[in-house]
């Protein structure tokens, strides 16, 4: 951290903005959870919840304030005593409470939501204020729809709520509806030209219904804003809120640009999106920015290339500066010699030149059967064995009708043998997998599971993706079919036999160089 003006907060609001939004509910058990790891990136407030909305926020702010004593706690308030007594009290045991009081002050949102007058929402934001005060010395006030408020009334409705004894203004943009340069307009004239202005932090509250929530905060940051509110992986009311990750990682990776620090310590950023995406069940795309699967993947030949001699070339941000490993080369399809060669090389294996072109061929032939080609694939090359054998789906037929699902799988073993066995399971794919790890004798723990379709009309399959934990390494598996449930076999077995392989690979060594 530098000077205040070089600073800038990060409010995060993962458990109250990113909470209410559907799908994303949280337990008061796994807020605690999540709040300790918000702590621990250094996020410098934690807004807790809405406690006069539900039990479940009252209880889960009054924990996390029995436990975390250096971050700042915030909890949402209406313009309502009864909302703002409701704040007061969860707050009691916290060692640094704040109130975040708000009140619409857009014309659509004063006659459709409010029907209140402009001179009724100027009294009711220095009522609500000054009785938030009387409870705590940090008061942040929001202009909810702030963005789509006429600017003089504004300017009018933030410097009331200064003169009540607001310590924080928070302009949201609650449809995501501003643009960078509108919104570092808007700042700019705020704070300078509205009565007290300098003495209070002006925040931003980005939406990103047009996915412009992190353009904005940090162009609502170039216009003097110095808190920015966001949450873990973007959640949020509709399209979301600021990626807390993203702008993270703009003010370290554009730090000569912007010239203002967060306290985030960014090695903590993957570790807290993975926690969040198994505490709601929600994943994030593979591409998403920093925190997705493919942030730091490379498949295509020309991109391992440049990677290979320099990683700059194709990365701006080190994967270990945000919490990966490492970077990922994916071999696939689009991968080159070059890659395959590389990889080889850190397995152990140098080639001459003609037996890279022969190895290179197989790794080509074998993209056409799968996706992509992992390194117990490559083993298997080279040792001579025959990839993409394994166990293979005969027939199956699943039945969800009694009290539990019944599968049975017909399939025949790397010899060619047929074999079959049935389960019963939770669910129809419950009782798949039960069904195929009879057969196999493979057991696996599913870290995710997810089906969705590709193509269109006659031509529209489900594609299943799995993802498993199994001795200490990670594997993925996807398969297509017109029916979700064979998908979904064959991503299983897909992961299987690679597991099968590994074990050969480990028990014959690496003696049959090519
Ligand atoms: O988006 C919004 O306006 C809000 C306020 C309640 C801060 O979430
Ligand atoms: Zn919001």
């Amino acid at each position: 951290m530098t000077t205040n003006t070089e600073y800038v907060r990060i409010f995060d609001t993962t458990l109250r903005d990113g909470e209410q939004s559907p799908g994303c509910s949280m337990t008061p058990q796994q807020k605690v959870v999540m709040a300790r790891a918000l702590a621990e990136l250094g996020v410098d407030i934690i807004e807790t919840g809405f406690p006069a909305s539900s039990q479940s926020d009252r209880e889960a702010t009054a924990q996390i304030a029995r436990e975390l004593r250096e971050t700042t706690l915030a909890v949402l308030s209406r313009c309502l005593p009864g909302d703002i007594e409701a704040s007061a009290r969860s707050l009691e045991g916290a060692a640094k409470p704040r109130i975040h009081v708000f009140l619409s002050t857009s014309p659509l949102h004063r006659e459709h939501k409010l029907r209140m007058s402009k001179a009724e929402v100027i009294d009711s934001i220095g009522k609500h204020v000054a009785l938030a005060r009387s409870f705590v010395d940090d008061v942040e006030f929001s202009t909810e729809d702030g963005t789509r408020t006429e600017e003089d009334f504004l300017h009018e409705a933030v410097g009331v709520a200064i003169a009540a004894g607001a310590t924080t203004i928070n302009v949201p943009d609650t449809l995501g509806y501003t643009t960078p340069k509108e919104i570092r307009g808007l700042f700019q004239r705020l704070i300078a030209n509205v009565p007290g202005a300098k003495d209070v932090i002006f925040s931003a509250h980005c939406h990103n219904d047009l996915g412009l929530a992190v353009a904005n905060s940090l162009a609502a940051m170039e216009g003097g804003a110095r808190q920015i509110e966001c949450t873990i992986n973007g959640i949020g009311e509709r399209a979301g809120n600021a990626a807390l990750e993203e702008l993270a990682m703009a003010l370290k990776v554009r730090n000569a640009f912007y010239n203002i620090d967060s306290r985030i310590d960014s090695r903590r950023l993957v570790p807290t999106s993975k926690l969040l995406q198994r505490l709601i069940g929600m994943p994030v795309q593979h591409n998403k920015a920093i925190v997705g699967e493919n942030a730091f993947a490379h498949e295509s030949g020309i991109h391992q290339h440049g990677m290979l001699r320099n990683r700059s070339t194709y990365e701006i941000m080190n994967p270990s500066d945000v919490g990966w490993p490492d970077s990922k080369m994916v071999l696939g399809r689009h991968s080159g010699r070059a890659a395959v060669g590389h990889r080889l090389r850190a397995l152990g294996y140098t080639l001459e030149d003609e037996q890279l072109d022969q190895v290179f061929e197989q790794f080509k032939a074998l993209c056409e059967q799968q996706r992509t080609v992992d390194d117990d694939d490559l083993e298997r090359l080279m040792t001579g064995g025959v990839t993409g054998q394994g166990y293979r789906l005969s027939s199956m037929t699943v039945s969800d009708r009694g009290q539990r699902a019944s599968a049975q799988v017909e399939l025949s073993d790397p010899d060619g043998r047929k074999l079959t066995e049935s389960a019963l399971g939770d669910g129809p794919v419950d009782a798949l997998f039960a069904a195929l790890s009879a057969a196999t004798g493979v057991r696996l723990s599913l870290e995710s599971y997810s089906v969705h379709s590709v193509g269109l009309g006659a031509d529209a399959r489900g594609e299943a993706s799995l993802s498993v934990h199994h001795e200490g390494s990670e594997y993925v598996g996807s398969g297509t079919s017109r029916d979700i449930i064979e998908a979904s076999a064959l991503a299983w077995l897909e992961i299987a036999n690679r597991i099968l392989r590994s074990r050969q690979g480990s028990t014959s060594g690496k003696s049959a160089v090519a």
